[in-house]
């Protein structure tokens, strides 16, 4: 897996792809796919549905997908195809509608690892002061313990070791899976979260693998190889792999009347481009026969 040799040091982390470009969705997939996350900027005009929707078709993510936690009677407000992720003292979300910060987490708390695969954030309007979303190459994190304490990351399989519960007030809901996983394919997965959701289970794996794991994982996301704060203009988005990083937020504050404002969608398929796409800046092999 490229993602697991990432530098989110290196600058070019942070530069858009121009979504005019020709190949941009080529772009995006190869960068996706190097970093687990890239950023596009949409410059024409439009709504917010019409530019997801325009990055949806390019990247071929199909529709929105709906979290199982807006899936109840007492979630339906939530169970929207577009989210909107803004200061609200009338609403209780403690993700959307609170200018805090947010600790690391991948979205989706009731849903089995690796289910949704893509988030997109698409900015309308930045924050006054702050707001960056941060990033963390969880997976690359993973990977380096698994070569230096073996056990600690064994410890990070077990489907017992991180229980995640709603913070909403409306609905008292959880569920228990790994911190990693390995798909059928054997690529990792990444479900690492450390917020006010979880509850872990130290009794899991060898003696004191899962303490030692977690320690060396807070340490890891604050190693500038592995972790990045974007902090996204009006009219860019950022696509992440929601499988693959985690993500968190810096705090911020916004204007009177200027809130910041993004809205996310999520997707359960991986950015993929088509064929055509995909090789059109390779010469092909039967050219001139
Ligand atoms: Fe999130």
């Amino acid at each position: 897996m490229q993602q697991l040799k990432a530098d989110f040091s290196d600058p070019r982390c942070a530069q858009p792809v121009d979504f005019a470009e020709r190949d941009a969705p080529n772009q995006l997939v190869n960068i996706l796919e190097e970093r687990g996350f890239a950023i596009v900027t949409m410059a024409d005009p439009g709504s917010p549905d019409a530019k997801l929707t325009a990055l949806a078709a390019a990247l071929r993510l199909g529709n929105p997908y709906i979290p199982a936690l807006y899936r109840y009677a007492e979630t339906k407000d939530y169970s929207t195809a577009y989210s909107d992720i803004r200061s609200d003292t009338k609403d209780q979300h403690p993700g959307f509608s609170t200018t805090a910060g947010q600790a690391w987490h991948v979205d989706g708390l009731l849903d089995d690892i690796g289910d949704i695969k893509t988030t997109v954030l698409y900015c309308v309007r930045a924050a006054h002061r702050g707001g960056q979303t941060l990033l963390f190459n969880s997976l690359a994190a993973f990977a380096e313990l698994r070569e230096t304490d073996p056990p600690a990351a064994e410890a990070l399989l077990s489907p017992k070791a991180l229980n995640r519960r709603s913070t909403l007030p409306a609905i008292n809901v959880s569920s228990t899976g790994p911190v990693f996983a390995v798909d059928e394919a054997g690529n990792l997965l990444a479900r690492y979260t450390d917020n006010d959701t979880c509850t872990w289970n130290f009794s899991v794996g060898p003696p004191g693998g899962l303490q030692r794991a977690l320690a060396f994982l807070r340490a890891a996301s604050d190693n500038p190889r592995y972790r990045l704060a974007v902090r996204l203009a009006p009219g860019e988005a950022l696509i992440f792999r929601n499988d693959r990083v985690s993500h968190g937020r810096h705090p911020y504050e916004d204007k009177p009347n200027a809130r910041r404002h993004l809205v996310r969608a999520l997707y359960a398929k991986v950015p993929t481009c088509r064929p055509s796409e995909m090789s059109a800046e390779l010469p092909t092999s039967s050219a001139g026969l």
